[in-house]
């Protein structure tokens, strides 16, 4: 047995790969000599895992980012680490305007007004009153791939784009002062942990939306809890620094809109981004080059 996985996959391409060992737990329990492959799903791999998995040469994580993989420990010891980009730009950026919507819009509120009978009481609830997307801009913490589909997506109704990011862009702390909506498309590196730094988060006007579809570490999260408790911004939450942690202080709040890091999780997209996975497995067993080999 050569494959480990910490969960088998959705999609047919899976059903390609050689014989896996699906692992009840992770990390595992005790020693796997054998193990040459690991699928990784959401799966913390750092020295004390690899130690666990001597015989291991390629961890193939499923995601676009891979900040959960320790890199450069898998590189001391010869193993090469995969990801799955580009199959999951759409999915993400397709979320990130529900998220838009739901915040700007009062979805979750609207939702929860009629279920409890709050309708039969009065119309036109002011609470309920939202804004428009149309005019409003749009600050993009990053413009890769998945920060590009969003800008479409944004403009496509009406929404003024601006974008931050290391090569130009405005300057981070402008882009937060001008910006209605506020959202993160930057890898979690050590250069992004704590970008929206309390400070930062203050720049924020009020009234104006966070949406994170990223990671959470990026944001300070004590920070941003004590804005939304104040009311004084609303957010979009997809990811959380310590998932599936969730802080206790937002549970209750009617300006935050929290999903359980869902953002590429339709059946396409998570097929395709098994296929991708699936491939660079593949390509490991027949000794080629790997497609999506990460680099740092
Ligand atoms: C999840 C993601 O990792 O690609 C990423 O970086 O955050 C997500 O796609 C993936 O869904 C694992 O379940």
């Amino acid at each position: 047995m050569t494959i480990a996985a910490t969960q088998k996959l959705p999609g047919p391409a899976w059903d390609e790969l050689p014989e896996v060992e699906v692992l009840a737990e992770w990390p595992p329990p005790e020693v796997f000599r054998g193990v040459e492959a690991l699928v990784a799903v959401v799966a913390r791999v750092g020295p004390d895992e690899l130690d666990l998995l001597p015989g291991l040469r390629l961890v193939a994580n499923y995601g676009v980012g891979y900040d959960t993989v320790d890199v450069a420990a898998c590189r001391a010891r010869g193993i090469a680490v995969t990801n799955t980009p580009g199959v999951l730009d759409a999915a993400v950026a397709d979320l990130t305007l529900a998220l838009i919507l739901a915040c700007r819009r009062h979805l979750v509120e609207s939702d929860r007004f009629v279920r409890d009978g709050g309708w039969g009481r009065g119309w036109a609830q002011p609470e309920l009153l939202g804004r428009d997307l149309a005019g409003s801009t749009l600050g993009l913490v990053g413009m890769g791939r998945i920060g590009s589909q969003v800008a479409r997506r944004a403009e496509a109704f009406g929404m003024r784009v601006a974008h931050h990011r290391r090569s130009n862009g405005l300057p981070l702390d402008e882009l937060l002062r001008s910006s209605d909506v506020v959202s993160l498309h930057v890898p979690l590196t050590p250069d992004t942990r704590n970008l929206l730094s309390r400070e930062r988060l203050a720049l924020i006007p009020d009234g104006a939306t966070l949406v994170n579809t990223a990671r959470g570490a990026i944001v300070d999260e004590e920070a941003l809890a004590d804005e939304l408790v104040s009311g004084r911004i609303s957010a979009g939450l997809d990811v959380f620094a310590d998932e599936p942690r969730v802080p206790e202080r937002l549970l209750g709040l009617p300006n935050v809109v929290l999903t359980p890091h869902v953002g590429s999780a339709t059946v396409e997209t998570r097929a395709a981004m098994t296929r991708v996975l699936v491939d660079n497995v593949l390509a490991f067993l027949r000794g080629e080059p790997l497609p999506n080999e990460v680099e740092d």
